[in-house]
């Protein structure tokens, strides 16, 4: 474990690249050390925020009173039960190097997860996903520490309660498991997934293979600002800032025909829509904010909507107060317009002392 240290900005190690400092950092290459991390300050009653790639963090400027204990470890198991490949994966392993290692072995099960920033460890707590995969598809278990019970525990998929951007990991048992590894169930020589109909169309007609899919979806990622580039400030993002809305099926087709009676649609077009489990649907968050009459690029105190894509924020020199009021500005304009409550998607970190 490399020795702790005090009043460490938190922004250097957020894509957005904001935030305070944290009272306490440790960076730790070890599962014992993280345990032994997490534990002390446990003991202590110190608050413990676990920070991985960092790509799905909103940090307040105030910063987070507490121990911040960044997860670096690293190692990879494979075995084979037939032409499944069983992948376990230390939680601080990069997530996008994994998606190129398992093309490359012609592993089938992530490779529409291509270009998505972050660790390992974080996919299962928002049950990443992306172009018609989702981690929940390929997890077969979750290696825990149980700061609860003070025990290690297999989690398998089956108790993981995944959902769309949802696992227990994030709701029942928020804050109670200590991700060490995560352990996948990829297919051997399987196809690959192309089910998104943006994917489709842009692989063409040919047979697609695992390396064109991930390579198309790293194009498209990247024509919409989603693939993470220090060098490139319009992705100083944390990815899509909102969630697409679920509603029910007489909403959806009030929302739609709120959009005609604004102009937003013309003859012909319908509004991008998909049906969810139990009879739901499933609307696209950045159409809305875009037909609610936000521009893409709009720019306030440093606080962006991104010029490519309406649902991602971008930090253009601002701080995490700016970025917030313009995340309420955009849920405003779409309450407004359409009468749908948009969900931030990025956790929230240092938030619960009453400022920002
Ligand atoms: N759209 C607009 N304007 C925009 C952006 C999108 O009209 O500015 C329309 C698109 O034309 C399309 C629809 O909205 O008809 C959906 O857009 P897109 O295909 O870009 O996907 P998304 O629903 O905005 C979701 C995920 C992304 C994931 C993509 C591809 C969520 C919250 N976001 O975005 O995940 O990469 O699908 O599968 O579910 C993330 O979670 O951080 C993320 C990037």
């Amino acid at each position: 474990m490399g020795a702790p240290r005090t009043n460490v900005s938190l922004a250097a190690h957020t894509t957005l690249g904001l935030g305070g400092p944290a009272r306490t950092f440790v960076e730790v290459e070890t599962d014992d050390a993280l345990v032994e991390a997490v534990r002390e300050a446990d003991a202590a009653g110190a608050s413990v925020l676990l920070l991985g790639g960092g790509s799905n963090l909103v940090v307040a400027d105030a910063g987070f009173d507490g121990l911040v204990v960044r997860v670096a470890t690293r190692g990879r198991a494979v075995s084979s039960e037939g032409d499944v490949a069983v992948v376990r994966l230390a939680a601080g392993e990069p997530w996008d190097a994994f998606v190129a290692w398992s093309v490359a072995e012609g592993l089938a099960g992530v490779e529409c997860l291509a270009g998505i920033p972050g660790t390992v460890g974080a996919t299962p707590m928002q049950n990443v996903g992306a172009y018609g995969q989702e981690v929940a598809d390929v997890v077969r278990s979750v290696s825990v520490w149980d700061r609860r019970d003070r025990v290690h525990r297999e989690v398998p998929a089956s108790e993981c309660a995944f959902g769309y951007r949802d696992s227990v990991f994030k709701g029942a048992a928020r804050g109670r498991y200590v991700v060490l590894a995560v352990t996948f169930a990829l297919r051997r020589g399987g196809p690959p997934s192309v089910r998104y109909g943006e994917l489709q169309r842009a692989l063409g007609e040919a047979p697609p293979t695992l390396a064109a899919v991930r390579t198309t979806v790293l194009a498209l990622r990247r024509a919409k600002g989603m693939v993470w580039d220090p060098n490139d400030p319009e992705t100083r993002s944390a990815g899509s800032f909102f969630t697409n809305p679920v509603v029910t099926a007489t909403q959806a087709v009030e929302v739609e025909r709120r959009a005609r009676a604004m102009g937003a649609l013309r003859d012909g077009d319908s509004m991008p829509q998909w049906r969810v489990d139990g009879g739901s649907v499933k609307l696209a968050a950045g159409w809305l904010v875009e037909r609610a009459g936000v521009a893409k690029g709009w720019t306030v105190d440093g606080a962006g909507v991104s010029r490519v894509h309406a649902l991602a924020l971008v930090n253009r020199g601002g701080t995490t107060a700016s970025l917030l009021a313009m995340a309420a500005a955009v849920q405003a304009k779409v309450r407004e317009a359409f009468g749908v409550e948009l969900a931030m998607e990025p956790e929230r970190v240092g938030f619960d002392r009453g400022h920002s």
